[in-house]
């Protein structure tokens, strides 16, 4: 059955919610307080980039399902279902600033007819939901009838509309079990498990995946490095690891260090919530540190193949946290390249959809409108982000329109043995460091004797990889 729905917050999380409700038959308003941002959607611009976003917003305009307001009252007053997908940035010493979210209820409190589901999108903190009863019933009476639902969402950038459409689970936490069957019953077409359970539990059910889904990258990217230190290849590792039911192989892939709106904000703010409650996340702090140490790996190899970065030109093949978003929060490659600038390195860089959000916090980086143009004259290029484009670079041209060539992938997205042959020097995070020298030993010398045997020993390891009988 059609439901009236209003979000609150048009930001990444609010706008593919309401983009995925309209979509599937239901009438949505999109709340925003911002005039610039609401200006934006009530012209078809969505403001960031999500794959298929804009198009699926676009239609549900069209349908006269999905409205947009920057008036909080008028957007919930026939809303019967009000999600609050505002953000909760970090605050001072990692905890979580909740002040949009008690705006956002304060807004919305005192305009909602009785009977309607306030639903917690945002991610929160386990006391939020009570907080957020407390400011309504502070507007409206203690007998005010309102349920709160809290509901967090597992969406992925990058495929967020794919991930609301095909969650792996469904998680609705609160003490009215009939709110929670409505909000639960709105992905009724799914067939995914439903979690129905209480405000705290859920809360941090999306707190405990991001720790451990960060905690995961945090040993790959940290394994990986003594796989490096030990010449062993960790991705060839992994595939004998993964193979135990028990540990899987999502997630595991080292890279610069996990980033993005997500990961380093939760899981400071479990750092946050266990000092204030005397429960030292000893586990969690080394992922953090071991994370923010991770970008000047990537550094640290630059040098082992360039030797000192002053003057040299560093070109840079990606800016988001991953592929498929254009945002550049807590990007890794961002803290790359601030390493190099610091050193003194012409930092030049190229990125599919992610040069404008970049510009606007690191202007002394020279972008580039294609990889060509970015690699012409550099001394290394640094796969820093895992683009679909980069998989397939024409190494050919590649080599032949730079001054060194240097590959450091730090997404280990580019094939060792095509690198190779195409008489790069090529690095990888964690493919075994013995044919690129140690990592603190400043520039490696020519080693074209051993390049031969080198091909030699990927190229068997490729051919085990394809015809899975590896050791
Ligand atoms: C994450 C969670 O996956 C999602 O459930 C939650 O709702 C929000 O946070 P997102 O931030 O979009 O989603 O990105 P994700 O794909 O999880 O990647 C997070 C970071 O980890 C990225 O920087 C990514 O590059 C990095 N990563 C991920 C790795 O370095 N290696 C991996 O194997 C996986």
């Amino acid at each position: 059955m059609p439901e009236r729905i209003a979000v609150i917050g048009m930001g990444y999380v609010g706008l593919v919610n309401a983009a995925h409700f309209a979509a599937e038959g239901h009438e949505v308003t999109g709340v925003e307080i911002n005039p610039q941002r609401l200006a934006g959607l009530q012209n078809g611009e969505i403001g960031f980039y999500e794959p298929g976003l804009a198009e699926v917003v676009a239609a549900a305009q069209r349908a006269g399902r999905l409205t947009f307001t920057g008036d909080a009252a008028e957007g919930v007053r026939e809303s019967r279902m009000v999600f609050l997908a505002v953000g909760t940035p970090k605050a001072a010493n990692g905890r979580v600033d909740l002040s949009q979210i008690e705006r956002a209820a304060r807004d919305v409190g005192g305009a909602i007819a009785p009977g309607t589901i306030v639903v917690i999108r945002s991610t929160v903190p386990t006391q939020t939901a009570a907080r957020v009863q407390s400011i309504i019933r502070d507007l409206r009476g203690e007998q005010f009838p309102v349920a709160v639902v809290s509901h967090p969402e597992f969406l992925q950038q990058g495929s967020a509309l794919w991930g609301m459409a095909h969650p792996d689970r469904i998680v609705v936490g609160g003490d009215d079990p009939m709110a929670l069957d409505r909000i639960a019953g709105l992905y009724h077409g799914t067939q995914c498990a439903v979690i129905k359970t209480n405000h705290q539990t859920a809360s941090m059910i999306k707190y405990l995946s991001n720790a451990f889904l960060a905690a995961k990258v945090s040993f790959a990217n940290e394994m990986a490095k003594l796989c490096d230190a030990l010449g062993v290849d960790f991705l060839e590792a992994m595939r004998g690891v993964g193979l135990d039911r028990r540990i899987g192989t999502d997630f595991f892939a080292p890279g610069p260090g996990f980033g993005g709106s997500c990961f380093p904000k939760d899981v400071a703010g479990l750092v946050a919530m266990g000092d204030e409650t005397g429960v030292d996340l000893v586990l969690m702090k080394s992922v953090l540190r071991t994370n923010h140490r991770q970008p000047r790996y990537v550094y640290r190899k630059i040098r082992s193949q360039v030797g000192p970065v002053r003057g040299k030109v560093i070109t840079l093949l990606g800016l988001s946290f991953k592929a498929n978003t254009d945002d550049v929060r807590e990007s890794p490659a961002l803290d790359v390249a601030r390493i190099l600038l610091s050193e003194g390195a012409v930092v030049r860089a190229y990125d599919p959809v992610a040069e404008d959000r970049s510009r606007t916090v690191l202007p002394a980086v020279r972008y580039s409108s294609d990889v060509y143009g970015a690699a012409t004259g550099a001394d290394a290029v640094v796969v820093c982000t895992e683009w679909e484009e980069f998989r397939t670079l024409d190494l050919d041209r590649l080599s032949k329109v730079m001054a060194v060539p240097v590959l450091i992938d730090a997404r280990n997205i580019i094939n060792p043995v095509d690198a190779l042959h195409h008489a790069f020097r090529y690095s990888g995070i964690g493919r075994g460091s013995d044919w690129h020298g140690t990592l603190d030993d400043g520039p490696a010398e020519d080693r074209q004797s051993g390049r031969g045997a080198e091909i030699e020993r990927l190229e068997e390891s490729a051919a085990r990889g394809r015809t899975g009988d590896g050791p």
